[in-house]
């Protein structure tokens, strides 16, 4: 198989290195220059030098575009190492080796998914997106939408909002392409080299890149940390100018974990004491396993710092692409013209779907309480396989909602390896140094995509080797 064009540039540039014909600090040729060398599309250098960056091979600077960083990495290069290996066997880089492993794996055949957080594709309504699609009144069109989104899109989110508890007008909301769009619009529009990013740690955000390639600096906070201080996070004299606060506050993932309503509140007086913005990721709140779902942070008192993203990814279909941001109409309009910037709009066809989806009740309520019906049994069977398979070799939280179950091993293992077994039995398991780099004895479990007649054969699958590691 042709090797793609921008493994073609990285292995250039890479072996540039390795031979010594380029040197720390040696500045890149231009991107028109590389992309008319080797006959692609900017986008394409773009990208190459993109996973460079992300590797602290090559760095950037305004006033001299993209040169060849200082950084120890690059004497490892010229000692003769393949760069591929050792981005799959450095430790700090074991994130993005599993990350990708998991992204190739997830489209083999005949893999169990033991950590997947996406509804199995059973789960996804397609039938009545057919429906929605097929009705005699439809109203489509697909020109370009409004920047901030098909504004009857923007007024069933506000109704949805309302249900729960947060009040807004079509001004505040801005829909996405998923609430992944909506991080990285936050980094473009909002974050500036100096800011201060202060997250949760374990988190979701270690997993994708997102805010990587900005300079930023990243600060992570354990949940444990925050909830033992919870009347003194921030410190009293650090300067938290430009900076935001990101977290899951109600079924976090990987974790579960929940912040209570007090808790949430003392946050978000904090952060208004200290100017620190916070974005709040809801999108599972709405898999709550209880009677009544906990109050987003955005609809509690002196939450105007608050920008909520909210997406249809985790509770109807990954696939739609449908997130949304809700936040003061400035920032709103600011992010809004960004994202004309970057795609012109989320599928106007998606957009519609989910206008009628989200507006017509016995769409969405009855479809999540299904749903949730569906995901506590698949909890429990997968609770109980736990607890037959590994109650001697690890320990876990039950979960209150939501899709995962954050396990932590008794001994230490190697991690690498056990995924790398695993992968050969046709497992699929996410380390939990996917979403910390000091979780290396945890794994993410997840029974949302996994059969239910594939949760005990794989858990008993894992014992064996987990076995053969100790
Ligand atoms: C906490 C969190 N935020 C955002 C996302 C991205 O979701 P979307 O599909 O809406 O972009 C995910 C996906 O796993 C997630 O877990």
């Amino acid at each position: 198989m042709a090797k793609p064009k921008y493994k073609i540039i990285i292995d250039d540039i890479v072996n540039d290195i390795q031979e010594g014909r380029l040197v720390p600090n040696d500045k890149l040729p231009s991107q028109r220059s590389l992309s008319h060398k080797y006959d692609v599309n900017r986008s394409t250098v773009v990208q190459a030098l993109d996973i460079l960056k992300s590797y602290g091979i090559i760095a950037t600077s305004e006033k001299k575009g993209a040169y060849v960083s200082n950084q120890s990495w690059n004497s490892l290069i010229s000692n003769n190492m393949k760069w591929q290996d050792f981005i799959g066997n450095n430790a700090s880089k074991n994130n993005l080796y599993y990350v990708q492993k998991i992204n190739e794996l997830e489209f083999a055949d005949n893999m169990i998914r033991m950590g997947t957080g996406e509804l199995a594709p059973d789960l996804i309504p397609n039938q009545k997106f057919k429906q929605i699609l097929s009705k005699g009144n439809l109203q489509l069109t697909t020109n370009y939408e409004e920047a901030k989104g098909k504004l009857e899109l923007r007024q069933a989110i506000v109704d949805y909002m309302k249900y729960k508890g947060v009040v807004c007008t079509v001004d505040e909301i801005c829909i996405t392409s998923g609430a992944l769009q909506g991080l990285k619009l936050i980094a473009e529009g909002l974050l500036v080299p100096q800011s201060n990013i202060i997250i949760e740690t374990p988190s979701y955000i270690h997993s994708v890149r997102t805010w990587n390639n900005i300079s930023a600096s990243i600060k992570p906070l354990h949940i444990d940390y925050i909830k033992r201080h919870i009347n003194n996070i921030f410190k009293a004299n650090s300067n938290y100018y430009n900076s935001i606060f990101y977290c899951i506050p109600t079924l976090h993932n990987p974790t579960q974990h929940s912040y209570s309503e007090q808790e949430k509140q003392k946050i978000i007086n904090q952060c208004q004491q200290n100017g620190i913005p916070i974005v709040e990721d809801d999108i599972y709140g709405d898999l709550w396993f209880g009677d009544t779902r906990p109050q987003p942070m955005k609809s509690l008192p002196n939450s105007e710092n608050v920008i909520y993203l909210g997406s249809l990814s985790k509770t109807v279909s990954p696939g739609l692409r449908i997130g949304w941001i809700v936040a003061n109409k400035h920032i709103v309009k600011h992010l809004a013209d960004l994202k004309m910037q970057s795609d012109y709009g989320a599928s106007s066809i998606s957009q519609y779907i989910a206008q009628q989806w989200l507006s017509q009740p016995q769409f969405h309520e009855q479809h999540v309480t299904q749903l949730k019906t569906i995901l506590l049994e698949k909890r429990n069977l997968l609770l109980a396989a736990m607890a037959k398979f590994l109650a001697d070799l690890g320990e876990w939280n039950k979960p209150q909602g939501s899709f995962y179950v954050w396990f932590k091993l008794k001994l230490p293992i190697d991690m690498k390896q056990l995924f790398n077994m695993a992968t050969e039995a046709g497992l699929i398991i996410h380390p939990g140094e996917i979403y910390d780099r000091q979780a290396q004895q945890y794994i993410r479990f997840s029974y949302s995509y996994i059969n239910k007649d594939d949760i005990e054969p794989a858990f008993d699958k894992l014992r064996q080797l987990i076995l053969k590691l100790l």
